[in-house]
């Protein structure tokens, strides 16, 4: 089936324009976890694979966009395509993806398209948190909740909730099972960034707080801290990193349990997705779960 969004998703760039699916064709698909999730949501329905193909599209513009805001240079383990182009023509790429995926979406239910282009302006808005947060240092964990929910999480659950519309299944349980799944990833995310590394991410690893983003391990780290680590970790943000200072980082992350306590947070949660759907349970979405948060990438 997720094959089949693969070719969807060709059709619909190829039926633009023959030089943005040349550009698309550089991008590596990633994880596709939205649309596992509404495939396996509505896995009866004859919309799901259209919904994913939407769904990836939009999030595939989204990181577009996003790579030229955070000036990255590598994507899922390719060069982005910022770098091998550049910013004009990622951010073109990006519009042509996301409008493209709005006229498909109009073909849907008014629920669908409203829940999903609510999404998109929220997610607009944790972007824009994620970018002036990363200003100075952000130590407040109901602004960086609120900013993961947005930018990470409100796609997720709005999917989750359309998928069972398309099933007939109860839309505010998924959403919820959809939200909770999507912090729990993006805090997942933000532990890798500090546990994992380069090759297996794909990107630069340990690059969250040199670029100024003062993730939950941070903010957990930086509480437990004595008065003069404190200070030497004020000193660190937002710097190019030395391996010792690399070493100091990571170390002082397990020792304060600041990592384990971001795991079991985001564990607790995924605990809580699974309690929404009880009613409904599925191995399938149990799975979704589990990988999700005992992934190394
Ligand atoms: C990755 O975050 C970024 C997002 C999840 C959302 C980006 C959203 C936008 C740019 C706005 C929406 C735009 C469109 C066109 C729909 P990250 O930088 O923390 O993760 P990363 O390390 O994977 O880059
Ligand atoms: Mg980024």
């Amino acid at each position: 089936m997720i094959k089949e969004v693969e070719s969807l998703m060709h059709k619909y760039i190829a039926g633009v324009d023959p030089f943005a699916l040349k550009l698309y064709e550089n991008i590596s698909c990633g994880k596709r976890l939205r649309a596992k999730l509404i495939l396996k949501i509505a896995s009866d329905s004859k919309e799901a694979v259209k919904l994913a193909a939407v769904v990836e599209m939009i999030h595939a513009a989204s990181l577009l966009h996003d790579d030229v805001i955070d000036e990255a240079v590598t994507r899922r383990g390719t060069p982005s395509i910022n770098a091998t182009h550049d910013s004009k023509t990622a951010v073109m790429l990006g519009d042509i993806l996301y409008s493209k995926a709005f006229y498909e979406l109009s073909y849907f239910s008014s629920f669908i398209v409203q829940k999903i282009s609510d999404a998109v302006t929220k997610l607009s808005v944790g972007e824009l948190l994620d970018v002036t947060y990363s200003n100075s240092l952000q130590l407040d964990e109901d602004k960086y909740f609120d900013m993961i929910y947005k930018k990470t999480a409100v796609l997720i659950e709005a999917t989750a909730s359309s998928a069972a519309l398309l099933a007939g299944k109860n839309i505010h349980a998924y959403g919820v099972y959809g939200k909770n799944l999507g912090l729990a990833f993006q805090i997942i995310d933000d532990v890798l960034d500090i546990t994992s590394d380069s090759q297996k991410l794909g990107k630069p690893a340990l690059a969250d707080f040199k670029e100024g983003k003062t993730t939950l391990p941070y903010i957990y780290l930086y509480k437990s801290l004595n008065e003069s680590d404190k200070e030497i970790l004020l000193k660190l943000y937002k710097k190019e990193l030395d391996n010792d200072e690399k070493k100091w980082i990571k170390s002082k992350m397990q020792e304060s349990g600041a990592i384990l306590k971001s795991i079991e947070l985001a564990r607790k949660l995924g605990y809580e997705a699974l309690e929404a759907i009880e009613e409904d349970k599925s191995l399938d979405l149990e799975k979704v779960i589990k990988e999700m948060i005992e992934r190394e990438f």
